[in-house]
């Protein structure tokens, strides 16, 4: 009996992983889903978690009830688990720790003895609250705005107090050694018009935008 239902689930378990990209931000630990279905015991048999862009291309090789250390890319070292307890229930689901822009890819989650595989999207993002700073000349108010952190590269625009959108100069962005970038953009504004402004900084990939309202005394 065991042997009969061991090989007809071995027939029958499809690899599920999402269809929609998972979006993960920079420093977090995030979870790349994936099990078998019907649910099998993954516990003594290999799962393979790879990047086919990268060589090695291993982010997890799971064998004989361990992890195989040796066969991961050094960028994942440390970073990567599977879920022990959950590999009995055919959850063979990949742990990711403090994410970083160069994990954004493409994940393959393969179980051999299935010859099946299933792939997931990582997006990694960054986001970073801007900072408005505002200096005088005789006739207007010119107001910078600058947000430092962000990734991928977001777009700024400038509000007046009933959201009418303003005309500013060209964004400057530089980008960090660390990946990331600072954005920053001026705006001058005369002293007649209406005095509550927005700088707001936004990313449509990660769905994300963040804002500074500034008051200026007319
Ligand atoms: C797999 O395990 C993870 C971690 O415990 C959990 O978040 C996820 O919901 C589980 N997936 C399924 C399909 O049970
Ligand atoms: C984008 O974010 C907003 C607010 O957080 C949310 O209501 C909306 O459903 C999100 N859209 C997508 C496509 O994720
Ligand atoms: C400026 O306008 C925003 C909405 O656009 C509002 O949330 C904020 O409280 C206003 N600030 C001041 C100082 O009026």
């Amino acid at each position: 009996y065991y042997y009969y239902y061991y090989y007809y689930y071995l027939c029958q378990s499809e690899v599920i992983a999402p269809s929609q990209p998972i979006v993960a931000f920079v420093g977090e630990d995030i979870i790349l889903p994936c099990h078998l279905e019907p649910a099998m015991n993954a516990f003594d048999i290999t799962t393979e978690w790879a990047r086919p862009d990268l060589d090695p291309r291993f982010v997890l090789v799971w064998r004989d009830g361990v992890e195989l250390e040796s066969k991961k890319h050094s960028s994942y070292r440390g970073r990567t688990s599977l879920f022990t307890e959950e590999l009995k229930h055919g959850n063979v689901s990949l742990k990711l720790s403090k994410v970083k822009i160069s994990d954004e890819g493409t994940y393959r989650c393969f179980i051999p003895v299935l010859a099946r595989a299933s792939t997931v999207q990582l997006v990694v993002g960054a986001v970073s609250p801007p900072v408005i700073q505002s200096s005088k000349n005789l006739s207007a108010v010119v107001l910078q705005c600058e947000s430092e952190g962000w990734y991928p590269e977001p777009e700024v625009l400038w509000l007046d107090g009933e959201g009418n959108l303003l005309s500013a100069g060209p964004t400057e962005t530089l980008r960090g050694p660390d990946g990331l970038y600072t954005v920053s953009s001026r705006v001058a504004v005369e002293k007649r018009h209406n005095n509550n402004f927005t700088c707001r900084v936004q990313q449509q990939n990660i769905n994300q935008t963040r804002e500074t309202h500034v008051h200026v005394p007319g």
